[in-house]
This record gives C-alpha cells, sequence and structure tokens, in this order.
C-alpha cells in the first residue's frame, strides 16, 4: 500500500495558479488538492480533472486559482462520525477534506483512509464451513454430537492435558472450574490487577471473595511478592491470568500454592500456544480454562474449554456443565447445576479451527517479530515481554508507550484510527472500578496503573496482510517523528 500523504501535501493556496496547483496535485498522486486561503481555511477543492475542464473552457496554466475555481465542494468537520464520512465519498467525490472548527482543513477522507486494520479478526477459510454444513445436515447442532467430543479431545491433547470439558464460554469456563473445585462463601481468590474482567466476575459468581494484586513489572503478569502479601488464613486459591499470551511464573505459583495448600486456576483465555519452560501453559494448575471467542487464537465463535488434574473435580463439573443432572438418574439433579454445554456447531469450529493452530501460532509470532522491529526503531516503546523460559503466544500484540511529557497513549491510538489502523488500550486496572473496589487488598498497583495508562495492543490477526503491516509502520513513524502526539 502507497503512503497517503498528510493533509499539508494536499493544501495549496488560493493566490497561486493552476501550474501550481497541479504541481501540489501531482507530488501528492491523489489527483486532487485543497484550495486555502490566507488564514489557512478552506476554500474550495480542486481535481486534476477540474483544472483539464477549466482549460477546455479557456483557462491557462498561468490562471490564478481563485479566478477560475469552482467553490462548489464538500467537506466536512473533523468530529463527523465515520459512518456519514463514508457515506460522502462516492466515485465522484473521491476526497473530502475535513475541517476544525476555524474552517481549516486538519484532515482528509478518501476511501483507502477508510480501510480499516481491525485489532482482530477469524481466519475461517479451512474445513469451518464443512464441518458446520455436516451439522446441519445430520441434524447434530446443539451439544450432543460428535464435534464437541472430538475439540474436547483434540484440543486437550494439543495441550498436554488429560480432562477436559467444553463449555459455552471462557467466562463460564473460570466458573465452572472454581465451582468443581469447591471454591465458593468465605473463601479468598488472589486475581490480578491487570486482566479482563471475567476473571474476577467468575469469583464473585461462586459467592467467593477476589483478592486483586498487583502484576509484575517485567511480564504484566501476577505478582509472585503480591501474592504472598496477601495471603490470608481464608486464601483458597491463585487465579494467575497468562495475560496478552505470555506465561506467569508458574514454579514460584505452585511453590506458594503448595507451601499454603492452595488451589490454582489458571486463566488461560489468551494464552494459546503459550509455552512455560517447554510445556503449555495449563499444565500446573489444578485447573485451567480457555476461551474461544472471536477474537481469540482458535475461535468458536463463542466457547469455552476447562482441563482438570484430578478425574473427581473433572466429574463433578460434567455433572454442573448439564444443570446438575446425574449421569446415571436422568433429571436427578445433585448440585444447583448450570446450562454451560458447548454445542456440536461450535466443536465443529473449534475441530476445524484447530487443524490449523500451528500455523495460527506461529503467524502470530512471525507478526510480533516484525512489530518488535517496527518499534525498536522507533525508540519510544517497550516491547512486549518475553522471558528466557516463556515461549509467547502473542495472543494480542501489546507494546507499553515511555513515559514521556510530551507523549499521550491515548493520543496515539486516536491518531492510529484516522490513519485506518485499530489499536486499543491494555485494560483498566480492576481495583479502579466501581465493582471491584469493595474488596480488600493490601497491593499498591504502581505497575499495573502504569502498564494500564501506557499500554497500546495492536493489529494481532492472523490473516493480516504485508500491506497492513506496512501502512501501521508508517502511520507509526509519521505519527510518533511528528509532534501530533503531544497532549494539550
Ligand atoms: C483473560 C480472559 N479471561 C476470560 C475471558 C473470557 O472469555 P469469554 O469472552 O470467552 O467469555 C477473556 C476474554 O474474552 C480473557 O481475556
Amino acid at each position: 500500500m502507497s503512503h497517503l500523504p498528510d493533509i499539508s501535501e494536499l493544501l495549496v493556496n488560493q493566490k497561486l495558479t493552476l501550474k501550481e496547483a497541479l504541481i501540489v496535485i501531482n507530488e501528492n498522486t491523489q489527483g486532487v488538492c485543497f484550495v486555502v486561503d490566507d488564514d489557512g481555511k478552506l476554500a474550495g477543492v480542486l481535481t486534476d480533472g477540474d483544472i483539464r475542464n477549466l482549460m477546455i473552457k479557456g483557462a491557462t496554466l498561468d490562471s490564478l486559482i481563485a479566478k477560475v475555481m469552482n467553490t462548489a465542494f464538500v467537506f466536512l468537520n473533523i468530529n463527523t462520525p465515520q459512518n456519514i464520512i463514508q457515506e460522502s465519498l462516492t466515485n465522484v467525490i473521491r476526497h473530502i477534506p475535513l475541517v476544525d472548527d476555524n474552517n481549516i482543513p486538519v484532515d482528509y477522507a478518501c476511501f483507502s483512509r477508510l480501510h480499516r486494520t481491525p485489532i482482530m479478526q477469524p481466519l475461517l477459510n479451512g474445513n469451518e464451513l464443512a464441518y458446520l454444513s455436516d451439522c446441519i445436515k445430520t441434524g447434530w447442532i446443539s451439544s450432543q454430537g460428535a464435534y464437541v467430543k472430538r475439540f474436547e479431545k483434540e484440543f486437550a491433547d494439543y495441550c498436554g492435558a488429560k480432562y477436559a470439558v467444553a463449555v459455552s464460554n471462557g467466562t463460564v469456563a473460570l466458573h465452572l472450574a472454581l465451582a468443581a473445585l469447591d471454591i465458593g462463601p468465605g473463601d479468598e481468590v488472589i486475581v490480578p490487577d491487570l486482566t479482563f474482567a471475567a476473571s474476577i466476575n467468575a469469583i464473585i459468581y461462586t459467592g467467593a471473595t477476589p483478592v486483586v494484586v498487583d502484576v509484575d513489572r517485567v511480564t504484566w503478569t501476577i505478582s509472585v511478592d503480591d501474592i504472598i502479601k496477601n495471603i490470608t488464613p481464608r486464601t483458597k486459591a491463585i487465579m494467575p491470568v497468562h495475560l496478552y499470551g505470555h506465561p506467569c511464573h508458574m514454579d514460584e505459583i505452585m511453590q506458594i500454592a503448595e507451601q499454603h495448600n492452595l488451589l490454582v486456576v489458571e486463566d488461560c483465555a489468551e494464552a494459546i500456544g503459550s509455552h512455560y519452560k517447554g510445556k503449555h501453559v495449563g499444565y500446573h494448575g489444578d485447573s485451567s480454562t480457555y476461551s474461544f471467542f472471536g477474537n481469540k487464537t482458535i475461535t468458536t465463535g463463542e466457547g469455552g474449554m476447562v482441563f482438570f488434574k484430578t478425574q473427581e473435580a473433572y466429574e463433578k463439573a460434567v455433572v454442573l456443565r448439564d444443570h446438575g443432572m446425574s449421569k446415571q438418574k436422568k433429571y436427578w439433579h445433585e448440585y444447583v447445576g448450570f446450562n454451560y454445554r458447548m454445542t456440536n456447531l461450535q466443536g465443529a469450529l473449534g475441530c476445524a479451527q484447530l487443524e490449523r493452530i500451528n500455523e495460527f501460532v506461529e503467524s502470530k509470532q512471525k507478526l510480533a517479530k516484525a512489530y518488535n522491529a517496527i518499534l525498536s526503531d522507533l525508540k519510544c516503546f517497550e516491547l512486549p515481554p518475553e522471558e528466557a523460559w516463556a515461549k509467547s503466544g502473542y495472543w494480542l500484540y501489546t507494546a507499553i508507550l515511555n513515559k514521556n511529557e510530551d507523549m499521550s497513549r491515548d493520543s496515539l491510538i486516536e491518531k492510529m484510527l484516522k490513519n485506518g489502523v485499530e489499536t486499543r488500550p491494555v485494560f483498566y486496572p480492576l481495583h479502579e472500578m466501581p465493582p471491584y473496589k469493595q474488596y480488600p487488598t493490601k497491593s499498591t498497583f504502581e505497575n499495573s496503573k502504569f502498564i494500564s495508562k501506557q499500554g497500546i495492543s495492536f493489529p494481532s490477526s492472523v490473516n493480516i496482510t504485508d500491506d497492513e503491516i506496512q501502512n501501521i509502520k508508517q502511520a507509526l513513524q509519521t505519527i510518533v517523528r511528528s509532534k501530533e502526539l503531544k497532549t494539550n
């Protein structure tokens, strides 16, 4: 994708000649220039076609723009919603100047600028359609059917796990894991401050009390020191979250768990394909959970999986997943259970996605290398962690914008969007949000607050194109090297 010129490369003063307008058009390669007056206010739009028409009607290269230009033109305010801008672009009006409240052009819209590189999109061009069609043709569309069992077995084999329970999403996977391990009212569960809210919500669903702790400055995952600081006689479990694909310090966590007789539930939602010391994440915990939401490394649309260490917990989870109904005696309920079953349609998608899991993980790791090279060059980012003992699955490539008075992460996000690139801030610290403020903690959250404020995630789809990466690189270079990041 050729680099789209900045607005400044499209501007021409109305006192200049048509020849000078043509030079601007020639250099910006867009076939258009925006005419401004001496105060920089927008006065007109001139395309190369307009100039041709003017010359047929008698204008010359030396004619003054102000004298001959057409003053009927389309422009929009910079704050116009994207959909309205999109609707205003046509085959005739291919470039629209975007002005501020003083009528000064500050940006422009065109079709190629409206192409947006999404933060994540699924790739479903393998056997997904064939397996889904099979479900529909055979009528096996709810939770009975061969694909669910096959997906459980194949995903467990991939991760090196023994007991697998497929469920309807990653949030209920966490809830089911905690419930099957008998975690409930009176118990405390230690959870990191930086994670998607589903981690803490699942703890709250059980009636247990979440204890939110800070994250490690290097790996951005749960801080081992802060776990120790927050253990009380009521602590029942630790929930390490392998944030953005980087594994937690599992040896240290397991050692603490052993010393204090605690359970460990690993939230691996973001860590499909991640390894800790050569083993898939999820290997250590009493239970580990996964999400197959549409933005995850492999997806079933919505979906999740729980692994257990013991057969006992596994069997309880299977019953809990299905309304707490006895396996031996139909409609006899042993527990207040849930309907957390995965459908055969989801299982079919999962089986098809699993066939390409190595390809997907490798492409994310390759993308991370490309981003590392781009961001290193810019010298204003801290790259995502990858400790010597870790292999990140790089679910979502995330870096930290260095703390610098002149730069704001949020204005970088805004500018990237104007260049057609969706980025995303790191999660808000849990402890700052209304539902979670009430829970006791001895942590002070220096690290989570910093990472949350400065962290930014970049598009990480497995099918991102080289052109898109090039566009992201150019947008970043232009933004970072200009003064536009300055907060004002
Ligand atoms: C760390 C973490 N845990 C749990 C979940 C919940 O998974 P789901 O969206 O499938 O419910 C997600 C994300 O979606 C997540 O990022």
